[in-house]
């Protein structure tokens, strides 16, 4: 079972995660890196993962960061640490050892690219995302089964940094560059995250093979998909449902479910086009109410209404068997509310398909459905029949547009705050 964000990130995957983690028997992150930021509200307590699988919570429960991750050991490292500090038990952590590393450089060329870039900035959280990529593209990445050989791992750190000599001229005084302390470091976290390195392709084949649940945690969004989102303005990965079998190791017949999660309404963070951006008072409202402040990097979010135009692209690219709506809580009081049905260009064209060209995603005007909205705190609603009226009628709608099944909505951001929508008893967690 594949869940994917729906949107531009920060849908609420890792609350659904950890919330289906408990049927199954394996998580794996598929994509991404620590531009990813996770969280989940249990019991009052709060996590936020930016590598580890969100099923961590359930104790010795599979984890796998599988091969399409791309790692910084230091993050993983700090992660683990944490968590083992607050109690919880990480041995069920897997590693593979085919992913890629985040390197220092890597880092450094993030940021400097976005500088350059200046006011055409893609807003990237600066985490190396990109340029290790790049690096495992141009066959020059170093994997996490490189830092259990130091000779190999300072000759292909050496390979690695040649060719940026240039690039990396203006931080030639920068000690982690050096690479005699680069090569320690990176040693040093090949010697923590020794224990926790596995064929994480095979730990999924056996679990499928004995009919057990895997659970592939996706990052980031559809719409930031390095070729099927809004490019330059996405992320260097693929975040689409498709990304999970490359990602883990697994074909797609292995697939039976695709899980598309989506907010109520719609956020970005970082630069690009967002048709249905509030640049108004409701705008802030919703990032006020939703708490809409970037996990990882702490930058406000960008508001909107709910998009059905890209959220239907989302459901054909990700071939989504049911969605899931969060934040439903954060709309109430909020009269009407609206759905973008349809895009209109400036030259008259309607466009009800996510347009390809990137002027034509830039310069189109929403042109919305309106839709009575509801009143009062719907945090403690449980079911379908809890939920007022108008917010089932808001729920219909949104499957009536898109053609799938909206089987969860979120009422807050408590693990137990959400609403199972029709019939899905077989999938809820036991407890
Ligand atoms: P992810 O990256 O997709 O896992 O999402 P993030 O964790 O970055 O952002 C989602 C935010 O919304 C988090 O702060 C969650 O605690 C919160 N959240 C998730 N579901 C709900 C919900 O149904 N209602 C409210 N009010 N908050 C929610
Ligand atoms: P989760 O998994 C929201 C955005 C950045 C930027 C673009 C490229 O928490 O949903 P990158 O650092 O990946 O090169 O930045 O992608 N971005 C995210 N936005 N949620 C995320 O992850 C994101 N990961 C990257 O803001 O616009
Ligand atoms: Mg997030």
């Amino acid at each position: 079972m594949v869940i994917v964000g729906a949107q531009w990130g920060d849908e609420g995957k890792g609350k659904v995660t950890d919330l289906l983690a408990e049927r199954a028997d394996v998580v794996i992150r598929f994509q991404g890196g620590n531009n990813a930021g996770h969280t989940i509200i249990r019991d009052g307590e709060t996590f936020k993962f930016h590598l580890i699988p969100s099923g961590i919570l359930y104790p010795g429960k599979i984890c796998a960061i599988g091969n399409g991750v791309v790692i910084d050991p230091g993050v993983l490292n700090g992660e683990i640490e944490g968590l083992r500090q607050r109690g919880i038990d990480v041995s069920g952590l897997r590693i593979s050892a085919n992913a890629h590393l985040i390197m220092p450089y890597h880092v450094l060329l993030d940021t400097a690219g976005e500088l350059k870039l200046g006011k055409l900035e893609i807003g990237t959280t600066r985490r190396g995302i990109g340029p290790c990529y790049a690096d495992k593209a141009a066959r020059l990445g170093i994997r996490v089964q490189d830092l259990l050989d130091e000779k190999i791992l300072r000759k292909k750190i050496m390979a690695a940094m040649e060719p940026k000599a240039q690039m990396l001229r203006p931080f030639a005084k920068d000690p982690m560059l050096d690479l005699h302390t680069m090569t320690e470091a990176y040693m040093t976290y090949g010697h923590r995250l020794e224990p926790y390195i596995a064929d994480t392709a095979r730990l999924c084949w056996d679990a499928l093979d004995r009919g057990a649940t895997v659970l592939f945690e996706g990052a980031q969004g559809t719409m930031l998909d390095l070729d099927h989102g809004t490019y330059p303005f996405v992320t260097s990965s693929n975040p689409v449902s498709g990304a999970a079998c490359i990602g883990a190791g697994v074909g797609p017949a292995d697939i039976d479910e695709v899980w598309g999660i989506a907010k109520a309404y719609a956020t970005r963070v970082g630069a690009g086009p967002f048709p249905t951006e509030l640049e108004d008072e409701l705008g802030e409202r919703l990032r006020e109410r939703g708490g809409e402040v970037g996990t990882t990097t702490g930058r406000p979010r960008r508001c909107g209404w709910l998009d059905l135009v890209a959220l239907r692209y989302a459901v054909r690219l990700n071939r989504m068997t049911s969605l899931v709506l969060t934040k439903l809580d954060v709309l109430s009081g909020i009269n009407p509310l609206r759905l973008c049905v349809r895009y209109r260009h400036a030259e008259g064209a309607v466009f009800t398909e996510f347009p390809y060209h990137q002027s034509i995603i830039h310069s189109v005007e929403p042109e919305y459905l309106e839709l009575p909205g509801f009143e009062g705190d719907i945090g403690g609603c449980r079911s379908e029949q809890d939920l007022p009226r108008e917010a089932r009628d808001y729920l219909s709608a949104i499957s009536d547009h898109t053609g799938v099944p909206v089987v969860l909505a979120g009422v807050g951001p408590g693990r137990d705050q959400v609403c199972w929508i029709g019939e899905t008893g077989a999938l809820r967690p036991a407890a």
